[in-house]
């Protein structure tokens, strides 16, 4: 006989949640529901398996986080993830989540950890809350190498590419105006940056290490960077759901381990060539 789902539900709803439950035996909780329900009582712990984590991340921002031939998820966020969470105790699971609206499933409980080149601002702040920093960053021009292009007040009379709801779009569009139709917005940096070699834009603003890895591979694009000291110094974060302070405090010591220990180094010198410029970013108390 088969039942179909609906059937199922209405059947079992006779008997009522708590018999469902029984029937069911032991059921392997997908993680992004292994939140205890509220009111439950604690139950006395047989030693728990790690937990997995899931960690949203918008993976097309390379060299942080993109999306490799078999689909996999890797960067230098997840190396400095993984690292953390082996630290922590607990395990973690990647999935690719669009820029627009990361901080939404972090709020919905959808994702437990956002890493994805996050730049900590006051404004986030009040929504979120974030562990770290471990990254340092600035925003960085890149323009075609025949641009006259040579300082950020530069874009102002141009048409400007970025990456939607980012810092390069906060920053440009101060620049530009709010009401200004030049800034022109992406779902992602490599499609912004795409535009600028079709010509559609004559210049895009992002994180200097997505910039800089995009000019360098893609010789053909024919780009070149720009920076200028005008632009604030910005600094990563790893998002936390605002008041889970035992997962913050968790990844803050394990940020800090890693630091200490040398895997933050290994894996920064792996990306960036050379060692972290001295001091390494200490986590925030
Ligand atoms: N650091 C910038 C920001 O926080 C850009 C981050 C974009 N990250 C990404 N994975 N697309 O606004």
């Amino acid at each position: 006989m088969k039942f179909t789902t609906r059937q199922f539900l209405k059947t079992a709803g006779l008997f009522g949640a708590g018999l469902l439950l029984a029937a069911c035996g032991k059921k392997e909780e997908p993680a992004s529901t292994a939140a205890p329900a509220a009111g439950s009582a604690p139950v006395a712990a047989a030693p728990a398996p790690a937990k997995t984590l899931v960690v949203g991340t918008d993976a097309a921002y390379a060299p942080f986080e993109s999306q490799n031939e078999k689909g996999e998820i890797v960067g230098f966020d997840m190396d400095v993830l993984t690292a953390v969470a082996k630290k922590a105790g607990f395990e973690v699971k990647f999935v690719n989540t669009p820029w627009e609206g990361i901080f939404n499933t972090l709020q919905q409980g959808d994702r437990d950890l956002l890493i994805s080149a996050i730049t900590i601002t006051p404004e986030r702040k009040q929504t979120m809350d974030f562990a770290g920093p471990y990254f340092d960053a600035y925003q960085l021009i890149a323009v075609k190498q025949s641009s006259k292009v040579a300082k950020f007040g530069d874009l102002k009379k141009l048409k400007v590419g970025v990456q939607t709801g980012t810092t390069g779009d906060e920053v440009v569009t101060k620049l530009l105006g709010k009401a200004s139709t030049n800034v022109k917005r992406f779902e992602s940096t490599p499609l912004a940056l795409k535009e600028l070699e079709a010509g559609g834009v004559d210049a895009v603003v992002a994180d200097n290490g997505v910039v800089v890895n995009y000019v360098a591979n893609n010789t053909s694009a024919k780009f070149k960077t720009v920076s200028d000291s005008a632009f604030t110094p910005e600094q990563y974060g790893i998002a936390v759901k605002n008041g889970n302070t035992e997962l913050l405090e968790k990844v803050n010591k394990a940020l800090a381990e890693i630091k200490t220990d040398g895997t933050y180094n290994a894996i920064y010198t792996k990306y960036f060539g050379s060692p972290a410029a001295a001091p390494a970013p200490a986590a925030s108390k």
